[in-house]
């Protein structure tokens, strides 16, 4: 059995991905770098705390000894999850995405490098995003070879470091393959975004901001059914190859709050429009037949049960949200949107 490392970890993907894998003995043994940003959260990992296979290392990919951890881990995998996920804060800070997402890749995949001169067979996955095609209009679909068009500081940043992952196998013959993943959702996600966001404030009543007229339009995937996605390319991917993985769950974004109000019994008066995120790309779509003929890879959760999963996860883990929003979350939110917003409700 193989020994893995997870950057990110303590992250909403790659928390589940580190319970699952113990879960379902994937590895022999798994060790999580995180630098613990605002997103990092070690009660996602409480479950799996304890158990001898699992370590946790804390530590910055920007500026930490990742090459000595790497060395001394010697993992056969490395699943590369850390980033600055959040589009919004991209907008804020272009600095910091740019910094963790491509610097930060950059020296995951040199360690990686170094390593592999004495542990042959290293794996290297990039978790990469559906945002790096840019943005499509009502129809249409990304493919594995649709040429890259990014438009956020984001989705640049990611950009950057799937095309980094793939130079490292083209160039110095790492073994590196890319996923390229839709919007996930379920329990554990941080509350910035949509689908967590719109249930909080929802069992909160207080107002669920819509950027622009709500028309855009996401894929929705349960976050486990990506979790064995990356599995499947762990196991039978082939290396220097990109894997798309998509829900097959197409909603727009007022049609998803809708879902969600409408689950919890609370009136469509809660929406308000706000001002359009700068530069908001329309729509994503996947086509992941490459995924379901080399993977036998298939998104398995619906959406409307992935979503009732997940609103009752939200309602019985008041804990776990109520620590974050009364943080660091909100003041992001006050800087966007103001107090009123946020903190007042319809009021
Ligand atoms: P997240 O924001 O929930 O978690 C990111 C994790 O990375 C956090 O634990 C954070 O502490 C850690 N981290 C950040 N900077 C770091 C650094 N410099 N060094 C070490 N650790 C650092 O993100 P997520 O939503 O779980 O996304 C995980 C990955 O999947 C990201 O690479 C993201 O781009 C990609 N992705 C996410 C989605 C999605 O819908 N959430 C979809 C496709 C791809
Ligand atoms: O597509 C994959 C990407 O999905 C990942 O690469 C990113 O890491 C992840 O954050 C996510 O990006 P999005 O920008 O699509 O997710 P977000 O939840 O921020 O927004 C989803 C949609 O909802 C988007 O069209 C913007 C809109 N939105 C978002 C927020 C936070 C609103 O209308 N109101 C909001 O308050």
């Amino acid at each position: 059995m193989a020994k893995y490392l997870i950057t990110g970890g303590a992250g909403f993907i790659g928390s589940h991905f580190c319970r699952m894998a113990l879960k379902q003995n994937w590895c022999e043994s798994l060790v999580n770098i995180d630098a613990l940003t605002y997103a990092g959260n070690l009660h996602n990992l409480k479950e799996i705390q304890a158990d001898p296979r699992y370590r946790f290392v804390h530590l910055d990919l920007n500026s930490g000894d990742v090459d000595s951890i790497v060395k001394e881990t010697e993992p056969d995998v490395i699943i590369h999850f850390a980033a600055e996920s959040h589009v919004d804060r991209s907008i804020e800070d272009p600095g910091l995405f740019l910094k963790t997402n491509i610097i930060g890749t950059f020296n995951l995949l040199n360690a990686a490098k170094n390593l592999q001169t004495s542990k042959k067979g290293l794996r290297f996955v990039m978790v990469s995003t559906d945002e790096v095609y840019g943005s499509l209009e009502a129809t249409g679909q990304f493919f594995e070879e649709t040429p890259f068009a990014p438009r956020s500081p984001y989705s640049v940043s990611k950009a950057s470091a799937d095309m980094l992952a793939t130079a490292y196998h083209h160039t110095f013959n790492l073994q590196t393959m890319v996923v390229r993943c839709s919007n996930n959702y379920g329990p554990n996600q941080f509350p910035e975004k949509l689908i967590p966001q719109s249930i909080i404030f929802a069992l909160q009543d207080r107002s669920i901001p819509v950027y622009g007229k709500g028309t855009n339009v996401r894929d929705w995937i349960y976050v486990e059914d990506f979790v064995a996605g990356i599995q499947t390319v762990i196991a039978r991917g082939k290396s220097g190859e990109a894997y798309n993985f998509g829900g097959r769950s197409e909603c727009s974004n007022i049609e998803v709050v809708e879902m969600i109000l409408a689950s919890l019994k609370k009136p469509s008066s809660l929406i308000q429009f706000v001002k359009d995120r700068k530069g908001h790309d329309f729509r994503y779509s996947m086509n992941f037949d490459k995924a379901e003929r080399e993977l036998n890879w298939r998104p398995t959760v619906k959406f409307e049960t992935g979503l009732k999963e997940t609103i009752k996860w939200y309602q019985s883990n008041l804990v776990w949200w109520e620590a974050i929003t009364s943080g660091e979350y909100l003041k992001f939110y006050e800087r966007n949107y103001g107090e009123k917003l946020v903190l007042k409700g319809r009021s």
